[in-house]
């Protein structure tokens, strides 16, 4: 068999077909139904407390932080109300160690001292002013509501909401594995350790990342309606979409605002199907699955987002380097290499490790239209370390490559053109001929080639949406929905505190920490002088 032919017979198996899309959205609307009855379905459809999307008017000073990948950020982002917002934020890489710690302390201890390198470097003021207020005794009184810092924790994890602050972590994704963190409420976890440093914070409420990209793409670019799905297609894969509470049928445990008659479900779509019902599985999805963290879960996600697409690609160019059939990445003769140049693929290629191609690489392919596929080659040159690789050899990963893209975006049409006939905007005459807004960030949507324009293809052949549906669906990048969302649903949050127990309750905490705290320096300086 020729590479070409090869080529062509792994292409056809990552072919996701018109019927195939149309097939996925049924099974991922019964999969949504099924997950608003009862706990515990692939599909776990949380409901987030949050029951209202902004409209742009919103005001306030708030502090967000995002864990959800590789980075940790923390950001204090002014809402002006007029739709915009001013932003500050600062990033770390977060440790690998930490990311498979023993104990959940290690990691948030961690993330509580970037809040406090945050506030000293950007907030001195507002900083300092509170250390000086805890270590006088005459001052903790003196606590003002204002003082203390309302923060949207954006945790990009599945977790099983029991309020607007208050969720216990379901599992790990991404690579993340500390299980002495599951089960616990991560916002205690961070609140615990954020008032070890006695900093002036409240996490006031917990964010999943597409719940923040749908809160800000309603603030920034809002319609006479708001987004209806925010969704993330960057390391992982989800989204979250405004549902109406008649529809949820399963109990919840927490107080919210009945007014809307609606709320915000977080479906953890990157486990839509683990069952693999619908879903394509090529051998080399099997094989990833198997080598993965969490075999048998996130099966919707390991075809569709960043963290995976890479490996797919990895796992394939492994099998085409085994097969002695074909004439892959080796220097046969002249007639297929460069002529001054020998193929080479560096002993210590990441192309032999596990999560070794990053997914960037697929976007190079996507995106070279080069006669000679240079700028392949030379990313595979940079970040394979395979050395002068062949026009055939580039060409063969660009097709294996383009094919594990395409259907990606495919199925990232599934479940967004699922949750636009579940909202039944399409076909509510009070929005005729109105754009449907959908909130979309990360990696894929922003630096893929053509992922977008893929699955707006996809939507217009879906029952139900059409041509004329999909011309409607406006998939726009959202603002910074970790930031900015993040803050927002802090704001709703501090709203809803105003008429609970809980401000009372941080108020009476910080003073009580500062008393004893003020107790401790007059007892130290009482022994120091002794
Ligand atoms: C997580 C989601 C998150 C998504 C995008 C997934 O792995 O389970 O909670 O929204 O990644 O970051």
């Amino acid at each position: 068999m020729t590479l070409a032919a090869e080529t062509q017979s792994i292409v056809k198996q990552f072919e996701y077909t018109d019927d195939d899309v149309n097939k996925g959205v049924k099974e991922f609307l019964r999969q949504m139904d099924e997950g608003l009855q009862k706990d515990g379905t692939s599909l776990s459809q949380i409901p987030t407390y949050v029951t209202g999307v902004p409209n742009g008017t919103e005001k306030g000073l708030y502090m967000a932080v995002d864990l959800g990948g590789t980075n940790f950020r923390v950001c204090s982002v002014k809402l002006n109300g007029d739709g915009t917002f001013n932003i500050t934020s600062d990033k770390v890489a977060v440790p690998k160690a930490l990311m498979v710690a023993k104990t959940a302390e290690e990691l948030f201890a961690f993330l509580a001292l970037q809040v406090r390198r945050f506030l000293e470097k950007h907030h001195g003021d507002h900083f300092e002013a509170h250390i000086r207020r805890r270590m006088t005794v005459s001052s903790p009184e003196g606590y003002k509501d204002e003082h203390v810092f309302r923060m949207g924790f954006t945790f990009s994890f599945p977790v099983q909401q029991m309020g607007i602050n208050k969720g216990t972590l379901i599992r790990w994704t991404k690579g993340f594995d500390i299980q002495d963190a599951v089960g616990k409420d991560v916002c205690a976890l961070l609140q615990d350790e954020i008032d070890k440093l006695h900093l002036p914070v409240k996490v006031a409420a917990l964010v999943n990342d597409t719940v923040g990209t749908l809160m800000a793409h309603s603030y920034g670019a809002p319609g006479s309606h708001g987004a209806v799905l925010g969704a993330i297609f960057g390391t992982g894969t989800n989204g979250a979409y405004v549902e109406k509470m008649a529809n949820v049928k399963k109990p919840m445990v927490g107080e919210y605002d009945l007014s809307t008659g609606e709320m915000v479900i977080n479906t953890e779509w990157g486990s839509f199907d683990n069952q693999l019902n619908v879903l394509p599985n090529t051998p080399w999805d099997v094989v990833l699955d198997k080598q993965s963290v969490n075999p048998g879960l996130q099966m919707y996600e390991k075809r569709v987002s960043g963290m995976f697409l890479g490996e797919i690609l990895r796992l394939v160019i492994l099998d085409l380097l085994k097969n002695p059939n074909i004439s892959f990445l080796k220097d046969d003769n002249s007639s297929t290499n460069d002529l001054r140049s020998t193929t080479d693929i560096a002993e210590n290629s990441s192309i032999f490790q596990q999560w070794g191609v990053d997914s960037a690489i697929l976007s190079v392919a996507a995106g070279d239209h080069t006669p000679a596929l240079s700028l392949l080659r030379k990313g595979l040159d940079d970040s394979l370390q395979i050395h002068a690789a062949a026009f055939e050899d580039a060409q063969a990963i660009k097709s294996v490559a383009d094919a594990i893209g395409r259907r990606a975006a495919r199925l990232a049409a599934v479940a967004i053109a699922a949750i636009v006939l579940q909202t039944g905007k399409l076909s509510d005459p009070a929005r005729k001929d109105e754009p449907i807004d959908v909130g979309v960030d990360g990696s894929l949507v922003e630096h893929y080639p053509y992922f977008r324009a893929m699955i707006h293809e996809a939507l217009s052949i879906v029952d139900g949406i059409g041509k004329e549906g999909a011309d409607r669906i406006r998939i726009g990048l959202a603002e910074d929905g970790s930031g900015v969302g993040a803050a927002l649903i802090a704001l709703v949050a501090a709203g809803m505190e105003k008429n609970s127990a809980g401000s009372g309750e941080i108020l009476g905490e910080l003073r009580s920490t500062a008393k004893a705290q003020a107790a401790a320096a007059v007892d130290d300086e009482k022994a120091t002088s002794d």
